[in-house]
């Protein structure tokens, strides 16, 4: 049982019809794909902060063939259930716990090679590329262009490794057949740039940019170095992608993809790209020259339906999905790594799903919170532009930013609870560190009881939960009215 359905879904199409069946799909007709997407993915995603709709554009302006736009796939719990098979969540919590059971038989799945796939029914080739037929938005009014790849999938193979990596990067429309992207230092698609460079040869590239929204949780969050997006997302579905060799440079295209561009970056070919509003609130980066690809190969099934994601201040069309896989994969982490006592995990929307963690913790011994913190502030799925990692006892809601904001009031002594990692990994998107620094510093709190006098702690003033009961059942006429 997947979810509700027998199977997962076999392509972006029908889990666009089972999100359309789940009352979750908004449609928009007549967008503009200058500003008006954006502004009205800005319009639902911040309207609608609690529970927003998957968007898809259609009768886009000036491309009257059928081509629509999706944008929020994965981004509520229903969604994100629909997406990754599991049962139908009532809340948040409840898809980090389905990740969390799933994860306790969990086995990658490799993809698999085939002849053909929908994504070869239409082949662009050298001149006839023309990046302009489809409705690339220009989203955010202080962008420097036109973004083709947002929620993109940018597949490469590792020439040291033997792996094929697949990270999310953003890529701008430079004209018709050039693209130019951006990859923060450190990332695994940029060392593997790299060691094509050093090794003098053109680092060849697909950039699919319309795809079953499993790869882009793949492809957007830090897997492990050495395992392939393809793999991680064909555990989850329980059967393997399919992908067909692409035509230049024998590249894995995912055989159900909507769009694929094929090209190779060069270390010599550059253009500016940039500024480009960003998942943490900020236009941080600044103008820069960064590699460009210049596409020789389009790939596209008819009527494709291009996959976006706006970055913009939170609450966007992705941060919450991100907010529960981070939450379930930290916790998965830790725990593999040896912590006992974890209770909850919740990287908030605020903090982009990176800035701003809470771990919920029973604590068993003295220095098991510390212990916590260090390792929720720096295993691979935190390591990444982290801030404040909090960790709280087990009776705080991890979700609930009342709660931790009370443990942090009352639990919490600024001059002895909190500690700081020095030099940690971030990059130019992190508003807060001066241009052309890499790292960052961030805290790790200590918001529970302290452990060596846990026992003495001051009681907490709630009445009992037998007493609630009692007197919410004596009074079932009066409380119901409010
Ligand atoms: C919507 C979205 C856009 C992203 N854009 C970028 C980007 O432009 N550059 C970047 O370095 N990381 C970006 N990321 C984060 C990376 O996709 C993420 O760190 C991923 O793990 C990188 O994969 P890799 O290290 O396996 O190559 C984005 C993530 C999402 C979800």
């Amino acid at each position: 049982m997947y979810n509700e359905y027998d199977a997962p879904h076999k392509d972006l199409r029908e889990l666009i019809a089972r999100v359309e069946k789940s009352g979750e799909l908004l449609k928009i007709p007549g967008a503009d794909w200058d500003l008006e997407m954006g502004t009205l993915m800005e319009a639902v995603y911040h309207k609608n902060a609690d529970n927003p709709p998957a968007i898809q554009f259609t009768d886009v302006p000036g491309f009257d063939d059928g081509q629509t736009v999706v944008s929020g796939l994965t981004n509520s719990s229903k969604r994100l259930a629909i997406t990754l098979g599991f049962p139908v969540p009532e809340c948040p919590m409840d898809v980090v716990k389905s990740y969390r059971e799933r994860m306790k038989g969990y086995a990658p799945i490799p993809a698999v090679e085939v002849d053909d796939g929908p994504i070869m029914e239409n082949i662009d080739r050298d001149d006839d590329v023309d990046l302009y037929k489809f409705p690339v938005p220009f989203l955010h009014e202080l962008d420097g262009g036109r973004y083709i790849g947002t929620d993109d999938l940018v597949i490469m193979h590792d020439p040291g490794d033997d792996w094929t990596n697949i990270g999310t990067y953003r890529s701008m429309l430079h004209n018709k057949n050039t693209v130019g992207l951006w990859m923060s230092p450190g990332k695994q698609g940029r060392q593997i740039r790299e060691k094509y460079w050093a090794q003098g040869k053109p680092c060849p590239v697909l950039i699919s940019i319309g795809h079953d929204p499993l790869l882009f949780l793949a492809s957007g969050n830090e897997i492990k170095y050495g395992l392939s997006e393809f793999a991680w997302a064909g555990g989850h579905r329980g059967i393997p992608f399919e992908t067909v060799k692409s035509e230049l440079y024998g590249l894995p295209i995912p055989s159900h993809s909507e769009i694929v561009l094929e090209g190779a970056m060069y270390p010599d070919k550059t253009l500016p790209e940039g500024p480009f509003g960003e998942f943490t609130g900020y236009y941080a980066s600044e103008v820069s020259n960064e590699p460009t690809m210049k596409v020789e190969r389009v790939y596209h099934r008819t009527k494709p339906i291009m996959t976006i994601a706006s970055p913009m201040m939170p609450p966007s069309d992705f941060s919450f999905c991100k907010c529960v896989m981070k939450s379930g994969m930290i916790w998965d982490e830790i725990e593999k790594a040896g912590l006992n006592g974890v209770q909850g995990v919740w990287c908030h929307e605020a903090g982009g799903a990176r800035m701003f963690n809470v771990i919920s913790l029973k604590q068993a011994y003295g220095g098991h919170a510390k212990q916590a913190a260090m390792m929720a502030a720096n295993c691979q799925s935190a390591s990444y532009m982290g801030r404040w990692t909090i960790v709280v006892d087990e009776d705080i809601d991890p979700t609930n930013m009342f709660e931790v904001l009370w443990a942090l009031s009352t639990r919490c002594d600024p001059a002895t609870s909190i500690d700081f990692i020095r030099d940690a990994w971030s990059g130019p998107l992190d508003p807060r560190i001066p241009k052309g620094q890499k790292t960052n510093s961030r805290a790790i709190v200590d918001a529970c009881r302290p452990f060596s006098w846990i026992d003495e702690f001051p009681p907490v003033a709630r009445c009992t939960e037998v007493q609630m009961k009692k007197v919410q059942k004596k009074f079932k006429h009066i409380l119901d009215k409010i």
